[in-house]
This record gives C-alpha cells, sequence and structure tokens, in this order.
C-alpha cells in the first residue's frame, strides 16, 4: 500500500515514521509542513497528485489547547479548513483519508463512556475547531476513518509525560488536576494499531474512538508516570503530586470532566486488542535513559 503522512513532526507522525519503517508491506512518504502544507491547496494537490497514494494518514493539527483561544483564525485555518482541503484533493483522487480527532469535542458532562454515536459539544475551541474538521470530512467524502483519540502522550517533547519529568526535575512537588478523567493514549499504541487495521478496513468506514485503558485522572497518570520513571532509574527522587480540583487549576481553556471513551466498536469491526497505557509507559522507561 502506498501511504501518505501529513504532519510528519509531531508526535503522532513520527509514531507512524518509526512503525512503518519496521514493516516491509507499505511504501510511504511521511511529509512535515515545509514538504506539504495542509492550508495550502495547491500544495497540497501536487504533492498527493505526484505520489498518489493509496491512502492519506493526516496528523497535521494544530494541538496547543489553551494558545487556540487566542489564535482563533490560525487553529480553524489547520483544523477545519485545511481538513476540507485534503477531503476535497481524497475526493478528486477517490482516495480514502485517515483523520484524527478528539475527546475535546465532548462537553464531559455524560456520566458513561462517551461512545462514536454521542452528540459532541465542545467547550474549547480547539475542540470546536477538530469538530468542524470532522464536518468537513462528513460533507465531501465516504472514504475515511475518524479516529478520536486522547490525552496523548509519547517519547517525544510537547505533551504530559514530557512535562510532568520535566517539572518533576525541578521541583519536588507538583500539582495535578485530580477531578477530569479520561483515557492516556500513546501515539505508539495509535499507529501500531491504524498499521494493523489498515488491511482490514474493507467497507468499515466511519468514526472510531481508539483510546488506551483504565481510565484515570490526570493525578492518577502523573503518580504512575513518577512511579515508573523512578523505578527505572530516570529520576533521583520520587516526586509528590498533590492532587488538586479544576477550580484550583485555572487555564485558559475550559477542559471536559469526563473524557472517557468506548472502543468497543473498534475492537469488533477489526478485530484487534489495544495495550493498556501503562505498558505503553513502561516501554518508553524500558528504553536507554539518553532516548528520552
Ligand atoms: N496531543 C493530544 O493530546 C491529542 C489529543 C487528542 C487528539 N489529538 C489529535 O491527534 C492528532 C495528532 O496530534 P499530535 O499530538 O501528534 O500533534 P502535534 O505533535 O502537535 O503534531 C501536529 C503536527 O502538525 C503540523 N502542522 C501544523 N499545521 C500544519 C499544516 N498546515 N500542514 C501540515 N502540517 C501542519 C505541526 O507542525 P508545527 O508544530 O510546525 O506547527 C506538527 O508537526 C491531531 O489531529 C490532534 O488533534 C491530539
Amino acid at each position: 500500500m502506498r501511504i501518505l503522512i501529513t504532519g510528519a513532526d509531531g508526535q503522532l507522525g513520527k509514531s507512524f515514521l518509526k512503525n512503518l519503517k519496521k514493516s516491509s508491506i507499505h511504501v510511504f512518504s511521511a511529509l512535515n509542513k515545509r514538504e506539504m502544507d495542509i492550508c495550502n491547496f495547491e500544495n497540497s494537490f501536487s504533492v498527493i497528485k505526484n505520489f498518489r497514494p493509496d491512502i492519506i494518514i493526516n496528523t497535521a493539527a494544530y494541538t496547543q489547547v489553551d494558545d487556540a483561544e487566542d489564535n482563533e483564525e490560525k487553529v480553524f485555518q489547520i483544523n477545519r479548513d485545511g481538513v476540507f482541503n485534503l477531503s476535497k484533493i481524497c475526493k478528486e483522487f477517490d482516495i480514502p483519508l485517515i483523520h484524527f480527532s478528539t475527546d475535546y469535542i465532548f462537553d464531559g458532562l455524560k456520566k458513561d463512556l462517551y461512545s462514536e454515536d454521542d452528540k459532541p459539544n465542545p467547550i474549547n475551541k480547539y475542540g470546536l475547531s477538530k469538530l468542524q474538521g470532522e464536518e468537513q470530512i462528513f460533507k465531501t467524502i465516504e472514504k475515511y476513518l475518524i479516529i478520536r483519540i486522547s490525552w496523548v502522550f509519547s517519547d517525544f517533547e510537547g505533551n504530559f509525560l514530557s512535562k510532568i519529568l520535566e517539572l518533576s526535575k525541578l521541583n519536588t512537588k507538583i500539582d495535578v488536576v485530580s477531578d477530569q478523567i479520561g483515557n492516556p493514549t500513546s501515539t505508539d499504541e495509535v499507529s501500531k494499531k491504524i498499521i494493523e487495521i489498515l488491511p482490514k478496513i474493507n467497507d468499515n468506514w466511519g468514526v472510531y474512538n481508539l483510546v488506551q485503558n483504565p481510565s484515570v485522572s490526570w493525578a492518577e497518570f502523573a503518580e504512575k508516570i513518577i512511579n515508573i520513571s523512578f523505578e527505572k532509574g530516570f529520576l533521583k527522587d520520587k516526586t509528590i503530586i498533590k492532587k488538586v480540583h479544576s477550580s484550583q487549576y485555572k487555564t485558559k481553556a475550559k477542559r471536559p470532566m469526563n473524557s472517557r471513551m468506548s472502543t468497543i466498536k473498534i475492537c469488533k469491526t477489526f478485530n484487534i486488542s489495544i495495550d493498556s497505557w501503562e505498558s505503553s509507559l513502561i516501554n518508553i522507561f524500558s528504553k536507554n535513559k539518553n532516548e528520552i
């Protein structure tokens, strides 16, 4: 299969690159923003026309949730209009699109797990832009997988895991929110599962949740990061995680209190099983210390 990946410098893009390199059955081109800007229709059109992929995996996005509140024009340009560009090109060449969305399209008021059929109601600009990105796909093409992921972490920079490690080197105690719950999900596992699903798609297009279990609070996730990184020798001292309520930890963007998502649909449709986020964390800390 010929695969084109956008946003290749991001954490999910890098994980796809790493895991696709390991599989010899695919030919792929992983392009960063300079090589293919999804906001530039002509540029994207000519790149796709030249490479002629069998499928496009779009990991490009604006992902700074708090900054998005002050950068409305940019966030909608990338997460909505860029996705519309890709959808139009996919339609023109009849290429299926795999696109990633988020738990932040929901308001978090549901008491149970979110399924793919629940009604979105975003409470911040990032969430709204991602929902409108989904809508561009719905109205333009039929062959798509929209994969909703959440609380993304990786061994690359710029995520909750890297922030906790950074803070724990400077502080003996860190305040972490304990009343928002969700599913931490590693880009390594997401990319592996998508690669596994590729030959099984058939005509099972649609929206799917893909997250790791069990669901926890940010504070519980932080505690696990500290414990595992300490046990594996990445931290000299065990930093204390102080549980605080969202009301005590003000951020520019509101976050859903409940982000938990069900993975029954994706597991049943494609006959896959998803590893726990704890095993992904252990894998990250089982590497050489200089690699993180
Ligand atoms: N991170 C999370 O916690 C999270 C949670 C749920 C869902 N998701 C979704 O998962 C997907 C992957 O997220 P991620 O964490 O890997 O994001 P990321 O690390 O921020 O990577 C996104 C990449 O897209 C690039 N990009 C931005 N504008 C672009 C454009 N116009 N054309 C091409 N590339 C562009 C960015 O480049 P620059 O940095 O140079 O702008 C960056 O390299 C996204 O769809 C995101 O919305 C993420």
